[in-house]
């Protein structure tokens, strides 16, 4: 795992100088790559082989997220005002496989099992949904389908209902009373789905499968702020070797622009840290950064602490070695990260803290 870190270490400053149209750097002046704890969380959830791709059946999952994903965040990533999705993080669960032979006549009739899984211990689960196609177009007629929960002991299944229709066609029904928990976050979900072909009998339709429904689990990640756990402490001791200087030293070093303290780009691409095929949106982190002088006299918009106002006074009339008060940002906005995880689930997740959204003075 040393290698693919440092790789994205290195690459880091390439995209970013290129996009933010400045100067390049000239060679072998490259300074202490800086870390970016985004990148670091997302770190611990990359699959690891660059061969690794989304799998065929992720067709629909994957754009019922992807439309999840457009409501809830803008194309940088940004939440849109508004339309929080009443958590930080969502998971897309596929049903597991059986290879029994679902079809009899016009009936299908499958059960379907949901594992969870190794879910990290920050997770805590607020509710689970099954999101399936409840009526769909055939050559000749359609095929409607149901979800039944599957009979535990001597109960009977019960038939779900659809509590909404969020879009597309989609119908999702609260699951969460029949998720059967295990040991902290273990647990399973078994369901009955089943369809009908309804229309004129004796059509030659070859039977297609129906696609399957998926698990949704609203999670509460409590740590979606926090720096990842050290779980793998070779790669970090490594970390700390190299990556020592943060961002914010580095862009200070670079200095000699004589412009006010502002806000500035600093954009990353997922593609050129060769990540694109397991993050799905957004395209690139623009985390930004905040760069340039502090003026003697603080503007308002600067939102300086009074302690601010008194250094720049100390350093401008009773001594020089005061420093001037450090440009900074301000305020952040969170970023939300859709990606394929490696047993094909989908994962939408939103951390804390990651773009700069304004700069001051302190
Ligand atoms: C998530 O957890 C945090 C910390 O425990 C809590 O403050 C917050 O209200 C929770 N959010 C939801 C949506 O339950
Ligand atoms: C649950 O935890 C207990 C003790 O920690 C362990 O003995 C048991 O095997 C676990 N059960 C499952 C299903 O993992």
């Amino acid at each position: 795992m040393a290698l693919p870190y440092l790789f994205t270490s290195l690459l880091l400053l390439v995209p970013l100088y290129r996009a933010a149209n400045q100067s390049p750097l000239p060679p072998g002046s490259l300074p202490v790559v800086p870390t970016l704890p985004l990148l670091q969380a997302l770190q611990t959830r990359a699959p690891g082989s660059s061969g690794w791709r989304v799998g065929p059946s992720s067709g629909q999952p994957l754009r019922y997220m992807l439309d999840l994903y457009r409501r809830a965040a803008d194309r940088e990533g940004r939440p849109r005002r508004g339309r929080s999705l009443g958590t930080n993080t969502i998971r897309l669960v596929q049903a597991s496989s059986h290879g029994d032979q679902p079809w009899a006549g016009r009936w299908y009739m499958q059960t379907l099992t949901y594992s969870l899984e190794g879910h990290p211990e920050a997770e805590h689960l607020l509710r689970a949904t099954v999101v399936y196609l409840p009526s769909l177009p055939l050559a000749r007629g359609r095929l409607l389908c149901a979800l039944e929960s599957v009979a535990a002991g001597k109960t009977p299944g019960v038939l779900l209902s659809p509590a909404t229709h969020p879009r597309h066609s989609w119908a999702e029904v609260d699951v969460t009373p029949y998720l059967v928990l295990g040991n902290s976050s273990t647990g399973s979900l078994a369901l009955r789905h089943i369809c009908v072909r309804a229309g004129r009998a004796g059509g030659r339709d070859a039977p297609v499968p129906p696609s399957r429904p998926f698990l949704l689990l609203y999670l509460n990640d409590t740590q979606a702020g926090l720096a990842p756990p050290a779980t793998e402490p070779h790669r970090h001791r490594r970390d700390t070797g190299t990556l020592a200087h943060d961002l914010s030293n580095y862009l200070q070093e670079q200095g000699g622009e004589k412009s006010d303290c502002s806000l500035r780009p600093f954009p990353v691409s997922f593609a050129q840290l060769g990540w694109d095929h397991w993050i799905i949106a957004p395209r690139r982190y623009n985390p930004r950064y905040c760069k340039g002088t502090c003026p003697h006299l603080l503007r308002y918009d600067y939102h300086s602490p009074n302690h601010a106002v008194v250094q720049s006074f100390v350093h401008q009339l009773v001594d020089a070695n005061v420093p001037r008060p450090c440009c900074v940002p301000y305020r952040y906005s969170p970023i939300s990260v859709l990606m394929i995880e490696r047993n094909g689930g989908i994962l939408y997740k939103e951390y804390e803290n990651m773009i700069a959204e304004s700069c001051t003075c302190r």
